[in-house]
């Protein structure tokens, strides 16, 4: 097998095909990247991959490359390049797509498999797959649902694997051999759902949205909370309650963010207005506005706190990732919040396990400390921005008192426990409750 794009997704997906036994070469053309991977240390932060490459190469059956036409001979070719947003459009930018695809279109035999992995508007694999089927190669649509964090442990257990094939014998060729692939995930009782191109690239879009409007849904109770003296952490475990409804993705607080589902909602509602069907998804631009207006939001609680003004005043962010678990920062609330503090005179200081070197590049401007504690010396308020453990469960209001001068904290991902920190002398806030 072979792997085109070897960043979050594809990394992941290559090794844990060699770990399901198979040889795979992955292919990257950034230089860097590919050396660190060849010599089995990952180039961002997803607990157990570095394991994972370390067994994968030691086996024998992993290797990585910057060249495609190390893919020639592969069986099957899973292209995992990146999709991000279009400059100053809402649309997807397929550019990595089609150059992944032109340089490993001259490397391709008769009879290979060509398994799309990358988040695609609806129709992509319609317009690529005639240069492929003139090579008598096929072209499959697999989306990847797997999340930063967890990539090691969705990628060897799916909880579902979505094919999406031509309905003729080639592509049922193509399936059988996807099948083949997936044998071991397959055995131990992840559905294999086979559907047309269109759904499978559909069914990653539509996911994707559906997740962001359950946040976005909550957040949006978040907002009629503040404004009636409700608790929007207590309404979301009750509604969770409801099995139809369920708990998970009812974390109201500063949002959404990452390399996915703001740009994925927005690539979603594009391609259906091309389709001239954008009514269908409007409802997608008030979950990305109301995603948005949770991080000016928490801006306003912690301005509040100190009575109107953070000119001056020393704010440690608990957080720089756009969740826990990651290194990744793009368009991460954490940093929109902590530059939107900087913005309002407060010098900020802002702290994270594993996301400082990426942040510091995306945002040179802000004050980085690696150290919790050190970063937490001194300051006037502590806004929990991404819930790290060590932030969460690690950090008592006792300790924390010991090294600040302030005694505010503000909560923006609704994870501590508010009356242990007001027991212990804080004024603690959390993004929709009183
Ligand atoms: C998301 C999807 O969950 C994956 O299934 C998908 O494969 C992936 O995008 C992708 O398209 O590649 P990911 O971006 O890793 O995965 O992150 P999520 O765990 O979905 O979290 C996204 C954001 O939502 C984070 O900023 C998180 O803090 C926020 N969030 C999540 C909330 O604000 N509240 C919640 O209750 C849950």
């Amino acid at each position: 097998m072979s792997v085109i794009g070897c960043g979050y997704l594809g990394a992941v997906h290559a090794a844990a095909m060699a770990s399901l036994g198979h040889e795979v070469v992955g292919v990257d053309a950034d230089p860097a990247k590919a050396a660190a991977l060849a010599a089995g240390t990952a180039p961002f932060y997803e607990p157990g991959l570095d394991e994972l490459l370390a067994a994968g190469i030691g086996s024998g059956r992993l290797r990585f490359s910057t060249d495609v036409a190390d893919a020639a001979g592969s069986a099957v070719h899973f292209l995992a390049v990146g999709t991000p947003q279009l400059a100053g459009a809402s649309a997807a930018d397929l550019r990595f797509v089609r150059e992944a695809l032109t340089g490993l279109l001259p490397h391709l035999r008769e009879g290979d498999v060509v398994a799309g992995k990358s988040t695609v508007p609806v129709g992509t694999a319609a317009e690529l797959a005639p240069a492929i089927e003139q090579r008598g190669a096929t072209l499959v649509w697999n989306p990847e649902f797997l999340r930063e964090g967890w990539a090691v442990h969705d990628t060897l257990h799916p909880d579902r694997l979505v094919v999406g094939a031509g309905d003729d014998e080639a592509g049922r060729r193509a399936v059988r051999r996807l099948r083949e692939a997936y044998a071991d995930p397959i055995a131990e009782g992840s559905p294999f759902l086979v559907t047309n191109r269109e759904t499978a690239e559909l069914v990653k879009g539509a996911a994707n949205a559906f997740l962001a409007t359950k946040i976005s849904f909550i957040n949006a109770m978040a907002e009629i909370a503040e404004a009636s003296g409700a608790d929007v952490t207590l309404l979301a475990d009750a509604l969770g309650h409801d099995e139809r409804i369920g708990r998970r993705f009812l974390g109201a607080g500063i949002g959404f963010g990452g390399g996915c589902l703001p740009k994925d909602i927005r690539a979603f509602a594009a391609r259906a207005e091309e389709l001239g069907k954008g009514e269908a998804v409007g409802f997608l631009r008030e979950v990305d506005a109301i995603n948005l207006r949770r991080r000016a939001e928490a801006v306003r609680l912690v301005v509040e706190s100190f009575g109107g003004s953070v000119v001056g005043r020393r704010i440690t962010m608990l957080g720089a990732a756009f969740k826990p678990y990651s290194d990744d920062v793009r368009d991460s609330p954490a940093l929109d919040v902590a530059t939107r503090l900087r913005g309002l005179g407060a010098k900020v200081t802002v702290t994270d396990p594993q996301a400082i070197g990426n942040a510091r590049i995306a945002h040179p401007q802000l004050k980085y400390e690696q150290d919790r504690d050190r970063a937490i010396r001194r300051a006037d308020a502590l806004v929990l921005v991404t819930e790290w453990d060590l932030y969460r469960r690690e950090l008592s209001p006792e300790h924390a008192s010991t090294l600040t001068t302030g005694r505010i904290v503000v909560d923006g991902r609704n994870c501590l426990d508010g009356g242990a920190w007001r027991a212990a002398g804080w004024t603690y806030r959390g993004l929709g409750r009183p």
